[in-house]
């Protein structure tokens, strides 16, 4: 029988912080696996020793508590050096999660150094890859959520419960879950667990610059929207001045080399850690319109869990079930 995502990932709820390309710092890793969940360290817009640096900070915050690393595998031109990394630090870290590439290079090399490995899949086919891959946990990440999404587009709602069907490996949700109700469907649709993305950059912890902070509590489902469809990328970020820009300029498809001065990383790091939101991009879930307070992770993963409980017992009510 396999072991639950709660068992394989060794923490006492089933939430998984996901990776947060530029903000996803050790402070806040630290602070989620602490509460109970499994945070985890972002490897996206960090050289490998800012990576090395925040494992170590996540480790102090944790205290005995597991975390691991986000690696999305084609944000790295020098992948080998954040292996290294990930190698190096393995007895700090329960597992380490791939996304953003062919996950199967690394999967039994990280599971050697005995992590465990999970994968982020947006279809079915990669889901059932990376598990004959060995992957011991499966997130299955839906169109609604915040940054790169896969292009097929499958909502989380369509694909979490096929993707539950396909493969034998837990599944974590991902995609527009940012509340108590969002946990408890997705264990309806017959996942394990989730995993969350915007929700956390709103959390006291994370090095999110105010201003994104703000918008996140401000915004509603409708003020994001999809980038970089025209280079067959599906990217979802808030509507800043200058992705509204970008998606003028993507009506012409004038290719990468014309809009790569906007859409490059070092605008999503100006906007989200420096605040000039004018002139970069932030990714943003639609379950935005749900944020309305920053908290510490501590007291946003027992709110997420007390209303989660709420939320199956009126559900139960709801089909007569009390
Ligand atoms: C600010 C931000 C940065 C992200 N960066 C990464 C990343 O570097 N690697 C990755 O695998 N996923 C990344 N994601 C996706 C999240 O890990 C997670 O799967 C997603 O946010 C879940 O959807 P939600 O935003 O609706 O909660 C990012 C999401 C956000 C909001």
């Amino acid at each position: 029988m396999t072991d639950t995502l709660r068992a394989v990932l060794g923490c006492e709820h089933p939430i998984i912080q996901g990776g947060l390309a530029y903000v996803g710092n050790g402070l806040l890793a630290g602070a989620v696996s602490a509460a109970g969940a499994f945070g985890q360290v972002g490897s996206a817009g960090r050289t490998p020793g800012s990576l090395s640096d925040e494992i170590e900070i996540a480790r102090e915050r944790a205290g005995d508590k597991p975390f691991g690393v986000n690696l999305p595998i084609s944000e790295h031109h020098d992948i080998g050096d954040y292996v290294a990394v990930i190698e190096r630090t393995a007895r700090h870290l329960r597992a380490v999660s791939l996304s953003a590439g062919n996950p199967r290079p690394y999967i039994k090399r990280f599971q050697d150094c005995g992590l465990k490995v999970i994968v982020v899949a947006s279809t079915v086919e990669q889901a059932i890859k990376a598990a004959s891959a060995g992957a011991d946990v499966i997130v299955a990440e839906g169109y609604e959520a915040g940054g790169h999404n896969g292009p097929a587009e499958i909502t989380t709602m369509a694909l979490v419960p096929q993707m539950v069907r396909a493969v034998s490996a837990p599944v974590a949700a991902a995609g527009g879950i940012a509340s108590g109700a969002g946990i408890a469907a997705a264990f309806m649709l017959g996942a394990q667990g989730v995993q969350m993305g915007t929700r956390f950059v709103a959390a006291s912890e994370c090095i999110a610059h105010a201003r994104y902070k703000e918008m996140l509590i401000r915004g509603e489902a409708v003020d994001t929207c999809v980038m970089e469809r025209s280079l067959g990328r599906v990217t979802r970020v808030l509507k800043t001045p200058l992705v509204q820009r970008i998606l003028e300029l993507e009506a012409a498809k004038p290719g990468f080399a014309a809009l790569a001065p906007y859409i490059g990383g070092e605008r999503n790091r100006a906007a989200a850690v420096d605040g000039e939101i004018d002139e970069g991009w932030l990714n943003c879930g639609q379950g935005v319109g749900l944020i309305s307070e920053i908290m510490p992770a501590s007291e946003l993963i027992a709110r997420l869990m007390a209303e989660a409980r709420l939320a199956v017992r009126e559900g139960m009510g709801a089909l007569g079930m009390e």
